[in-house]
């Protein structure tokens, strides 16, 4: 019986973390938890209660309402995220949403709140999780640990072709690029937790190498660590 382990995926705004984290767990048979989800439906349940986030009183207040759970979705492929029974997969995903997540995820009691649910998720092994902060803070001895990157504007190009298909004919190119660098820059520079590679993460830059060739390389390296 192969050992089981926790795969901590980490890196940049949109470079394909959760399509690699999700063919790892299907590959493996591991579970793939989205941990952006969370903070976007944190997030999404603040601008719903029109909560500012400087007011930490009313944040300490609703965290506690909050439930957070994934469905699989067979025909889709895809995980949708479910906060207190309502599928909310695409309100979350919302440009809104994405630029307020950033400033939401940089607030303490948000990312404690967020880590002791993730930390119990893995507590069994067998998941694989994608984030900002899983091979750093979350899962410190996670066996396997990838840091991905591409170039800024190989990301965004990825990402607004990603909403037009969706059917977002509003949004632009530049208006991608600057959430994901604005994004990028708070997420690295932020004083709890910042993204960063774990000392013992292995960089995954996938600007020039294809989805299949990335799930191939990581699929090796997850192998070498349970056999
Ligand atoms: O992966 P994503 O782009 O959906 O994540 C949305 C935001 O959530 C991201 O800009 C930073 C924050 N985040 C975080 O701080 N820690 C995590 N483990 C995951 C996401």
């Amino acid at each position: 019986m192969p050992r089981k382990i926790n795969i901590a995926i980490d890196g940049y705004s949109s470079c394909g973390k959760g399509t690699l984290a999700k063919q790892l767990a299907k590959a493996l048979n591991y579970l793939f938890i989205d941990t952006g989800a969370m903070y976007r439906a944190v997030t999404y349940a603040l601008l719903e209660n029109r909560i500012e986030i400087s007011d930490q009183i009313s944040i300490e207040k609703l965290l506690p309402q909050l439930e957070i759970n994934f469905i699989y979705r067979p025909d889709e492929n895809y995980n949708h995220t479910i906060l207190n029974g309502v599928d909310i997969e695409d309100e979350i995903r919302s440009m809104e949403v994405s630029n307020l997540v950033s400033p939401v995820s940089k607030i303490d009691i948000v990312r404690s709140f967020l880590v002791r649910q993730q930390r119990k998720i893995g507590e069994n092994k067998g998941v694989v999780m994608d984030g900002r902060d899983i091979g750093t803070v979350v899962f410190p001895d996670a066996e396997l640990k990838i840091f991905m990157t591409a170039k800024p504007e190989i990301r965004a190009r990825r990402r607004f072709e990603e909403l037009r298909r969706n059917g977002d004919e509003l949004v632009t190119f530049d208006e991608v690029l600057e959430n994901l660098n604005s994004r990028d820059l708070q997420d690295s520079s932020r004083a709890n937790s910042p993204l960063k590679p774990a000392s013992d993460a292995k960089v995954l830059d996938n600007s020039f190498i294809t989805r299949d060739e990335q799930f191939h390389i990581s699929l090796e390296w997850a192998l070498e660590k349970i056999n």
